[in-house]
């Protein structure tokens, strides 16, 4: 089957796509609003983009034609902190993707626990196992719908000492969590090696 992109409509597209592009990290980011609320919502178009510096992209849609609260925050505040999706918090991550009004505490409606940030002002999630506190680099607007690409320099990542051995993540402990099309989610519990191969040394038959 092909789908011609040009043929379908936005629903459509954003429903092909996100089926295809899987499974997505989620970057739960926490940020602070007017007079101080705070503000938490899932963005699973997201990615690491470079090393020097650090940098990590996620995009926002508009909503009704208005930008998203974390948007706005991040664009007053210029922090934000990505908190790390698991199976343990994954509900609670679903609950702050509702559609609140600006001055709603999200964190306290879905029983999360705000933590103080290591040199961010936005708060980190005590839920969350892993926190990545970033400043804003900048936001570049794309494409007619708009969509706000917020990118973020990482300063400190903060992680359970549990899940850290010999200053390495343990991976098959970290029980993140992926998105896939859809209600569809996955979860990390089956993972395996595949170690690099040294191509300099691999004789080509
Ligand atoms: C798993 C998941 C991933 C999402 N990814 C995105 C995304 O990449 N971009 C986006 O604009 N909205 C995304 N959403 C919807 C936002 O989380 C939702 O609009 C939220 O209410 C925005 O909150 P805010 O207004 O506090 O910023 C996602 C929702 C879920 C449940």
């Amino acid at each position: 089957m092909e789908f011609d992109l040009s043929a379908l409509d936005a629903k459509e597209t954003y429903r092909l796509l996100t089926s295809c592009i899987v499974p997505r990290p989620i970057a739960w980011v926490t940020t602070i609003g007017e007079n101080g609320v705070y503000n938490a919502a899932p963005f699973s178009y997201f990615t690491g983009v470079s090393i020097e510096p650090p940098l990590i992209l996620f995009a926002v849609e508009r909503r009704n034609g208005e930008k998203k609260d974390t948007v706005i925050n991040i664009e007053k505040n210029k922090d934000f902190v990505v908190n790390l999706v698991t199976s343990t918090n994954v509900e609670q991550m679903n609950v702050t993707s509702k559609d609140f009004r600006e001055n709603e505490d999200e964190l306290a409606f879905a029983g999360l626990t705000p933590m103080a940030s290591k040199v961010v002002q936005s708060p980190s999630i005590k839920e969350s196992p892993l926190h990545m506190e970033c400043k804003l680099d900048q936001i570049i607007e794309i494409g007619s719908s708009p969509h706000s690409l917020v990118i973020g320099e990482v300063i400190t990542v903060t992680v359970d000492d549990e899940l850290v051995e010999d200053g390495r993540i343990i991976m098959d402990q970290l029980h993140a969590v992926g998105r896939m099309g859809g209600k569809w989610y996955t979860n990390t519990n089956q993972l395996f090696e595949l170690p690099r191969l040294d191509w300099r040394k691999t004789e080509i038959k």
